[in-house]
C-alpha cells in the first residue's frame, strides 16, 4: 500500500476524540483513584503532575511527531518509523517493540473490557442482586466468574466470562476492520460524548448520595488531604510515573500510528496538549468524583484506605457493585457504571490495536480484510493463556511487563532516538510544522535531557524492585479458599483485613508450610473442610481432607489455626447469629511458576514472531538497504 492509499483522519475533531479515546480506559476511572488513594491521597498530585510535565507531555508531542514523520513513507508503526528515525538499519528491528508491545497489552486489556460489559449485563438482569433467591457475595462472584475460585456457586466455570471476551474481541476487530476513518473515528465521535454524559450522571447521583456510613466528603477529604510524608517515598513517586504513561497511552505505539495518518502539515501540538488535557479532565474530576466519594458513603470513611488498597477491579467490579446494588435502579445506575467502563476500555483497546493492523497493512501489505483476520487469530490464541492462566497470576504478569516495564522501555528508545539520534533541533522543527501552537522553549531542554534521565533513573527503580527485591524469576506459591455452596448463607463471611504483628508472623509461618511444599512439588495442592462456626465459641474444624501432601504438612489442628489467625466470622444481615453452623471449606495452595513462564513465552513469541517478520519484509522489500537517510528531505 503506497502512502498515497493511506487513510487519512476526516477531521480534526475526530483526531482530538479518537486520541482521547485512546487515553481515556479503565486508568482513569480505577486505576487512578486507587493509586491516589494508595499513594498519599493529595500528595499523589504533586508527583503526578511533575510526571505529567516532565515526560507525560512532552512524549506525547515527541510520539505525534515521530508518528506524522513515519506516515510520509507510509510507516504506521515504530519498525519503518525508527527506522528512518535513526537512518540504521538496526533502527526497525528496536521498533520491534512498538507492535508486539500493544499485541501483549490488548490480549489482557481486552479481558478487562470484557468483564466491564458483563456486568453491565449483570446489572441489567439484576444478577449481583440474588441468586436463586439468595445473597450474592460479590468477591466469590467475582472470583468464580473469571475461574479465580475454589468453588462453583455461581459459575460453573469461564464460560461466561469467554462469552463477553468473544463479543468484545468481535467488537473491536469490527471497528479495526472498518479503519481510521469509518471505524475508530466514528466511534470516537460516538463514546467520548457518552461517556462524558455517564461521568455526568454518576457524579451527580454520588454528589446527592447524602449520609449514609459517611459522606462524599469523607470520600474527597480523603483522596486531596495531602499526606506529605508519602513524599519521601519513591514508590509513591514511581506509581505517579506509572500512572502518567498508562493513563496517555504513551510507549503503546498507538500515538505514533495515529499521527501517521495525519497530513504533513496537520498540527500537532495543539493536538497532543488538547488529547492530554481531555484525559486529565476526565480522570482527575471524574475519576475522583465516582468511586471514592461513593465508597465513603456507603462504606464510611474509615473503610475507604481498605478498599482502595483490595486494587483497582475490586474497586470497580466488588465495592462498587456493592454500592450500586443497594442503591435504588441498580438497572440504571449499574448499567451506566459498567457501561462507561466499557466503553472507555473499548475506544482506547481499539486505538492500541491499531499499530498491529497497521503493521500488517502498511508493512506486510496485508489487505484490511486479511490484516483484521490475522489479528483476530493472533488476539485470540493470545488471550487462551489470559484466560486460562488468570488464576495463576497470568494477567498481571503481563500487565507487568507490558503496562508498566515495556511502555518505560518503549519511551526510552523513543526519546534516545528523537532527541539524540534524529536530533533535537531537526525534532523541535519538525514538531513545529503547521504548529497551532508553539511549545514553550524550556521543552527543547527538557526533551534532550530531563525526561531521558527520569525515564533511565524509573526503569532502573522498577527494575530493581521487581527482579531484585520482588519475587519477579520465581513467583510464590498462593493460597485460596473459599465456601462451599456460598448461595445458600444469606449472611456475610468476614476475616481480618490485616491480622496483629504477633499473628501475622504465626500466620506466615504456617503458610510458609504449604507453600514450600508446593514449590517442592511443582503442583497444586486442595483441601476440603467442614468447620463449624459458633457465634459465641471458637471454630472448629470437624473434618479436613485432601491431597495427602498438603494433609502432611497442615493438620486438621493447623487448618483450625489457619483460619482463627485469619479470623474467619459468620454475620446474618441481623447480626451475629445464635446458633452454629457448618460451612464446606475447599482450599487451594497453587503453584504458579509454570503457568507465569508460558506467560513469559507469549510474550517472546509476539517479539520474536514480529522480528522475524521485519527482518523479512525488509529483506524482499528493500534488497540493497536502501538507506533511509536518502529520503528524509
Ligand atoms: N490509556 C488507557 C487507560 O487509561 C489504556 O485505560
Amino acid at each position: 500500500m503506497s502512502e498515497q492509499q493511506r487513510e487519512s483522519w476526516g477531521s480534526r475533531i475526530g483526531v482530538i476524540l479518537a486520541a482521547a479515546g485512546s487515553a481515556v480506559g479503565i486508568g482513569n476511572l480505577l486505576r487512578f483513584p486507587g493509586q491516589a488513594a494508595q499513594h498519599g491521597g493529595g500528595a499523589f498530585m504533586i508527583p503526578y503532575i511533575l510526571s505529567l510535565l516532565l515526560f507525560g507531555l512532552p512524549m506525547m508531542w515527541v510520539a505525534w511527531t515521530v508518528g506524522r514523520m513515519g506516515g510520509r513513507w507510509g510507516h504506521g508503526t515504530t519498525p519503518g518509523m525508527f527506522w528512518r528515525l535513526s537512518g540504521k538499519s538496526w533502527g526497525k528491528y528496536l521498533g520491534v517493540i512498538g507492535v508486539a508491545l500493544p499485541m501483549i497489552f490488548i490480549l489482557y486489556y481486552t479481558y478487562i473490557e470484557a468483564w466491564c460489559l458483563g456486568y453491565a449485563w449483570f446489572s441489567l438482569r439484576e444478577s449481583f442482586v440474588s441468586h436463586a433467591g439468595h445473597y450474592v457475595d460479590l468477591r466469590m462472584f467475582y472470583d468464580e466468574f473469571l475461574g479465580n475460585g475454589t468453588t462453583h456457586s455461581y459459575f460453573p466455570g469461564v464460560g461466561t466470562a469467554v462469552t463477553f471476551l468473544a463479543i468484545t474481541l468481535a467488537l473491536n476487530v469490527w471497528v479495526l476492520f472498518r479503519g481510521i476513518n469509518r471505524g475508530i473515528e466514528t466511534l470516537a465521535k460516538i463514546a467520548i460524548p457518552l461517556l462524558l454524559l455517564f461521568c455526568l450522571i454518576l457524579s451527580v447521583r454520588v454528589l446527592t448520595l447524602g449520609r449514609i456510613e459517611g459522606s462524599v466528603w469523607d470520600g474527597l477529604r480523603f483522596l486531596w488531604s495531602p499526606d506529605l510524608s508519602a513524599l519521601t517515598s519513591p514508590k509513591v513517586w514511581m506509581a505517579a510515573a506509572g500512572q502518567i504513561f498508562f493513563t496517555l497511552s504513551i510507549g503503546y505505539g498507538c500515538l505514533e500510528c495515529f499521527g501517521s495518518y495525519l497530513k504533513r502539515n496537520d498540527d500537532l501540538t495543539l493536538t497532543g496538549l488538547t488529547t492530554a488535557s481531555l484525559n486529565e479532565f476526565v480522570e482527575v474530576i471524574f475519576g475522583s468524583m465516582i468511586a471514592i466519594p461513593a465508597a465513603a458513603v456507603y462504606f464510611g470513611a474509615e473503610k475507604v484506605p481498605e478498599i482502595a488498597g483490595q486494587g483497582t477491579f475490586a474497586i470497580g467490579m466488588v465495592s462498587m457493585a456493592e454500592i450500586l446494588r443497594g442503591l435504588p435502579a441498580l438497572q440504571i445506575f449499574g448499567t451506566i457504571w459498567f457501561l462507561l467502563l466499557f466503553f472507555a476500555a473499548f475506544t482506547s483497546s481499539v486505538a492500541v490495536a491499531q499499530p498491529v493492523m497497521s503493521f500488517l497493512e502498511d508493512e506486510a501489505r496485508l489487505s484490511r480484510a486479511s490484516a483484521s483476520g490475522l489479528l483476530l487469530i493472533f488476539w485470540m490464541l493470545g488471550s487462551l493463556p489470559v484466560v486460562l492462566l488468570y488464576r495463576y497470576g497470568a494477567l498481571n504478569e503481563l500487565d507487568f511487563w507490558a503496562g508498566t516495564i515495556g511502555l518505560v522501555v518503549f519511551t526510552i528508545i523513543e526519546i534516545i532516538l528523537f532527541s539524540w539520534v534524529f536530533g533535537i533541533d531537526k525534532g523541535w522543527e519538525e514538531m513545529h510544522r503547521g504548529a497551532l501552537i508553539q511549545v514553550p522553549r524550556i521543552f527543547r531542554f527538557v526533551l534532550k535531557y530531563v525526561t531521558p534521565v527520569l525515564l533511565l533513573l524509573i526503569f532502573a527503580f522498577w527494575f530493581q524492585s521487581a527482579v531484585v527485591e520482588g519475587d519477579l524469576l520465581a513467583p510464590a506459591p498462593k493460597l485460596h479458599w473459599g465456601i462451599i455452596d456460598r448461595q445458600i448463607y444469606d449472611g456475610e463471611f468476614r476475616t481480618l483485613a490485616a491480622p496483629a504483628a504477633e499473628r501475622a508472623e504465626e500466620l506466615a509461618a504456617l503458610e510458609a508450610r504449604v507453600t514450600d511444599r508446593v514449590s517442592l512439588l511443582g503442583r497444586d495442592l486442595d483441601g476440603w473442610a467442614t468447620v463449624v462456626l459458633h457465634p459465641s465459641a471458637p471454630l472448629v474444624v470437624a473434618q479436613w481432607s485432601g491431597d495427602p501432601a498438603l494433609l502432611d504438612v497442615l493438620s486438621p489442628k493447623d487448618f483450625q489455626r489457619w483460619l482463627t489467625l485469619r479470623g474467619l466470622r459468620y454475620e446474618t444481615p441481623e447480626g451475629a447469629p445464635r446458633s452454629s453452623i457448618a460451612i464446606n471449606i475447599a482450599f487451594q495452595a497453587r503453584y504458579r511458576q509454570t503457568a507465569i513462564w508460558i506467560t513469559r513465552l507469549i510474550i517472546v513469541v509476539f517479539n520474536a514472531g514480529f522480528l522475524l517478520m521485519i527482518w523479512a519484509i525488509w529483506k524482499r522489500r528493500y534488497p540493497d538497504g536502501h538507506p533511509p537517510r536518502e529520503v528524509m528531505p
